[in-house]
């Protein structure tokens, strides 16, 4: 069997995933219109070609603005179903998909119409597509903490679809502390958390993540390895890390592929697991992601099997439930 097909044959979880990040450019350009939402790309291959970014921000800005087609619960819902498909046939079993409430408010969309339309979508593909899922609020970590609040107050009335709240966007000049009264709420309110940290920022980011929110896991967190200390804890602690290979190489957190500390990470016996971030802006889903992961750091078989494994043992699924797949 070719390592392809050997990683597209494993049963997956994919735990850091952002809904509006596989929001593909055919479906883009559709929506835009079929909303009368004008976008700076003439046809898909325009687009694709215009995906090159220096850093985190410069993806950003793209991403935010592609989501404008984004309007009707139609949208919203086409959009994961979308995804959800790609996952199934890629034998993603799990998905814990991040979804941005306050980038469709600023633009005048309510709250109901997004979280309606994506939970739908998640409730249908449990019975339909069979896979099971959990849906993580992300709070824009630019923004402040009090524009945050508004959409956590919001989504106590959605817990019925809501399971999670995650911290994402500007890592820079944003540090995870800024948003320690939200996310204590967020706990009292009986959310799990997670944070993307140690993205673009330092180990201490993680340490502060971990210290002043209080995550069960981390998101991207590449440079915990500046830390000793921290791979401690991390590894004593069994602390998951949601590692993106390709988004980390194509917003330049590592210079190229062979120089992603993921196997330095995995041997160091961390709970690290492999996710595909934004995967319609990055260049591929969750297979792509473990195929160029293992063919540039020369991982075996077992090394696979190992973050599959982590994948499941990472997600907040039960232990019954994941006894399905460990
Ligand atoms: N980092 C921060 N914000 C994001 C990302 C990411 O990788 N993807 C979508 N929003
Ligand atoms: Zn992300």
């Amino acid at each position: 069997k070719t390592l392809a097909g050997f990683i597209a044959g494993i049963p997956k979880a994919e735990l850091h995933l952002h809904i509006e990040g596989t929001l593909e450019p055919e479906m883009m350009l559709a929506l835009g219109e079929r909303n009368g939402v004008p976008l700076p790309y003439p046809d898909a291959d325009a687009a694709k070609s215009a995906y090159h970014f220096s850093d985190l921000q410069s993806f950003l800005d793209i991403y935010y603005r592609a989501t404008a087609v984004l309007v009707t619960e139609q949208d919203f819902y086409d959009l994961t179903i979308a995804y959800l498909q790609k996952a199934v046939s890629r034998k993603v079993c799990h998905a814990e998909i991040f979804f941005d409430p306050q980038s469709h408010i600023a633009r005048g969309v309510p709250f109901e119409t997004v979280v309606g339309g994506i939970g739908q979508a998640l409730s249908d593909a449990n019975g339909g597509l069979g896979i099971s899922t959990k849906l993580i609020m992300c709070i824009l970590r630019h923004l402040s903490e009090e524009d945050g609040n508004a959409v956590l107050e919001q989504a106590v009335r959605w817990k019925r679809w809501i399971s999670g709240i995650g911290l994402d966007s500007s890592e820079k000049g944003n540090p995870p502390g800024k948003f320690r009264e939200l996310f204590a709420k967020a706990r009292h309110y009986g959310f799990f958390t997670v944070a993307h940290a140690g993205e673009e920022g330092n180990a201490s980011s993680i340490s502060e993540a971990l210290d002043a929110l209080h995550v069960i896991r981390i998101d991207h967190g590449v440079h915990c390895m500046e830390d000793p200390v921290l791979v401690e804890r991390l590894r004593l602690d069994r602390i998951p890390l949601t590692i993106c290979p390709l988004s980390n190489v194509r917003l330049n957190v590592f210079g190229s592929m062979r120089e992603h500390n993921l196997k330095t990470m995995l041997d160091a016996g961390l709970c690290v697991t492999i996710n595909s971030d934004d995967p319609a802006y990055f260049g591929g889903y969750v297979n792509e992601n473990y195929l160029a992961a293992a063919e540039a750091l020369n991982l075996d078989r077992n090394d696979i099997i190992r973050l599959a494994r982590n994948s499941f043992e990472a997600s907040v699924l039960s232990n019954v439930q994941k006894k399905l797949y460990l």
